[in-house]
């Protein structure tokens, strides 16, 4: 699959890299393509990866996986004219200074996006580990849980393929306006890892009997 991942951070690095180590055809996408930092990031994924802006990228890619803080995300969303038809992916958490919420209630982040990117098929996944999770999902051998909603079986489709291609065990929570209780699930691995101290080594696992 040919998949764009805009931003260049903890996360876009972290699944563009496997992604691109899995072969599949990842463009990362930065405001500096030519930055010490984006080759690096090359170098570590190998033959068939690009770095490109974000217009070219939009253009070039079906699968669109949003990784930037939150606080970028609306001006990246309007940099590009058309959404129509794309897969947007959308890993962010809309936190807000001291570990808050910006977005909650009868709203979520990801509706959020889907408004701003009209006419693409937004799904709401890898907000609720950390990044390293996303390299290595697996604890002492078993999978750990990647959550999912969205409105778009099709696109969910893809991004359970994604996940599970990574070595997540996929939990599809339901329509996108489930993003209101997958971005507060983020703020408790977030209180668990950081604010309290267990540090990054923590992942959720769905178990069923
Ligand atoms: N860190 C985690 O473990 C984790 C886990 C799950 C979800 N998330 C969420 O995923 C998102 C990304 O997290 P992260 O830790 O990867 O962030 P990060 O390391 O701060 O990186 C975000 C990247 O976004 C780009 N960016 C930053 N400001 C921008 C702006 N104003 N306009 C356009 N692009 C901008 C930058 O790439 P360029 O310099 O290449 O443009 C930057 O490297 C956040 O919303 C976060 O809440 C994070």
């Amino acid at each position: 699959m040919r998949i764009a991942l805009i931003g260049t951070g903890n996360v876009g690095q972290a699944l563009g890299v496997r992604w691109a180590q899995l072969g599949h055809e990842v463009i990362f996408v930065t405001r500096d393509p030519g930055s010490e930092k984006v080759q690096k990031i090359l170098a570590e994924a190998g033959a068939g990866v690009r770095a490109m802006r974000v217009g070219e990228a939009a253009a070039a890619a079906p699968i669109i996986v949003l990784a930037t803080p939150w606080n970028a995300v609306q001006s990246v969303i309007g940099s590009v004219p058309d959404w129509s038809g794309k897969i947007v992916i959308d890993a962010t958490n809309p936190i807000a200074p001291g570990f808050q919420l910006a977005v909650s209630g009868d709203n979520s982040g990801a509706e959020q996006v889907a408004r701003w990117a009209a006419g693409a098929q937004v799904v709401k996944a890898f907000n609720t580990t950390g990044a390293e999770n996303m390299r290595d999902p697996i604890y002492n051998g078993e999978a750990t849980t990647m959550f999912i909603c969205g409105d778009s079986a099709e696109a969910k489709a893809i991004t359970s393929q994604l996940a599970e291609a990574l070595g997540f065990m996929v939990a599809d929570v339901g329509p996108l306006t489930a993003a209101r209780y997958l971005e507060p699930l983020a703020m408790v691995w977030i209180r668990l890892a950081i604010v309290q101290g267990r540090g990054r080594d923590i992942a959720f696992r769905l178990v069923q009997r």
